[in-house]
């Protein structure tokens, strides 16, 4: 079938391949013609103790069918020695999927040092590591796709997930800053926010629906956003059992408190209705397109035009 992408001479990194999510992306890639390197510490649910299995498992399964790949038994959080393997095996990196991840879930109130760590360790400082120690060669060849894992809790946060949501949100700044970054080296970056049925959801969700969540239903985007022929970079995706959407920043048209006008407390609460409602006008900002205050500013108060005209003040001129 001519319309598969393809992924011939390229060599992924899958972080956390062993199982879920990305045992289904490694599989993938190899069985269209990557190489592709089976990162994963072989940890339970929650990391502890680690093993060899899980990645050799899934390294077996590739070689058995026909496809090149390598394990690696590194945490995440040594991830310069991940893009070691890949290239000594295969003398460079295209694709990093930054998939790792372990949780931690306690209330706030009882949350550790210790849990807060290992969580923003795992997923955000780890994707930090792989990702910097394939920037070089990245930039270098001109040519990378990254791809972040974030969370539903990481992009709304979630009751007993401050440790992980934290971490994940941070994966969204990180994407997006790399996809400015790496716009002239033609290297994109993008995040996900799956759900999918795997031993990380198992005990939380109902059966009907891990069902429908087959980690399978995940892979098509993934694919998508890290083949050649697609530039998309900066993007947030929520995907889920057939869902796919892209999801983005909204800001209300807001109050702007105009010249000869005092900004206080007592204002705000006036205008509050104003300047939380999305139903007219609402902004999509974005980096290319940022809210401009400057030119509000200069609107509302003519600052600039006239120095000695009316001005914004504030609660403590008043
Ligand atoms: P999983 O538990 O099936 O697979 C994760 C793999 O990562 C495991 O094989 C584990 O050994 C490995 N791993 C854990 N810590 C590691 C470390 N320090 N170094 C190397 N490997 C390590 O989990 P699943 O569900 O496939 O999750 C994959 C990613 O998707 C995670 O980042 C998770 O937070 C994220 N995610 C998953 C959701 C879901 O519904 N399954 C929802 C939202 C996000």
């Amino acid at each position: 079938d001519s319309s598969k992408l393809r992924y011939d001479g390229r060599v992924a990194v899958i972080t956390g391949a062993g199982n879920g999510l990305g045992r289904t992306y490694a599989l993938h890639f190899a069985s269209r013609g990557a190489s592709v390197v089976v990162n994963d510490f072989g940890v339970a649910a929650q990391g502890e103790t680690g093993s060899a299995t899980p990645a050799d498992k899934v390294v077996q399964e590739i070689i058995s069918a026909g496809g090149k790949a390598v394990p690696n038994y590194d945490s995440v959080e040594n991830g310069e020695r991940i893009i070691e393997t890949a290239i000594k095996a295969f003398g460079r990196v295209d694709i990093v999927i930054n998939n790792a991840g372990i949780l931690r879930d306690k209330s706030f109130a009882k949350m550790t040092d210790k849990e807060w760590d290992i969580i923003n360790n795992v997923h955000l400082n780890s994707a930090f590591k792989v990702t910097r120690a394939a920037w070089p060669h990245f930039r270098k060849q001109h040519y990378g796709r990254i791809i972040m894992t974030t969370s539903p809790a990481g992009v709304y946060g979630n009751f007993g997930q401050t440790n992980y949501s934290a971490a994940k949100h941070g994966l969204i700044g990180l994407s997006d800053s790399l996809s400015q970054e790496g716009a002239k080296y033609n290297i994109t970056s993008n995040t996900i926010s799956p759900l999918a049925a795997s031993r990380l959801t198992e005990t939380v969700m109902t059966k009907e629906l891990l069902s429908v969540l087959d980690p399978k239903s995940v892979l098509p985007l993934v694919a998508y956003l890290t083949h050649e022929s697609v530039n998309v970079s900066g993007g947030l995706f929520e995907v889920a059992g057939g869902y796919v959407s892209s999801a983005r920043w909204e800001c209300s048209k807001g109050a702007v408190f105009k010249a000869d006008q005092t900004l206080t407390p007592a204002a705000v609460k006036q205008r509050y209705n104003e300047i939380n409602d999305f139903k007219v006008g609402a902004l999509h900002p974005n980096f290319k397109n940022p809210i401009d205050y400057l030119t509000l500013m200069k609107q509302a108060t003519q600052v600039k035009s006239n120095p000695q005209g009316p001005a914004l003040r504030y609660d403590d001129q008043v």
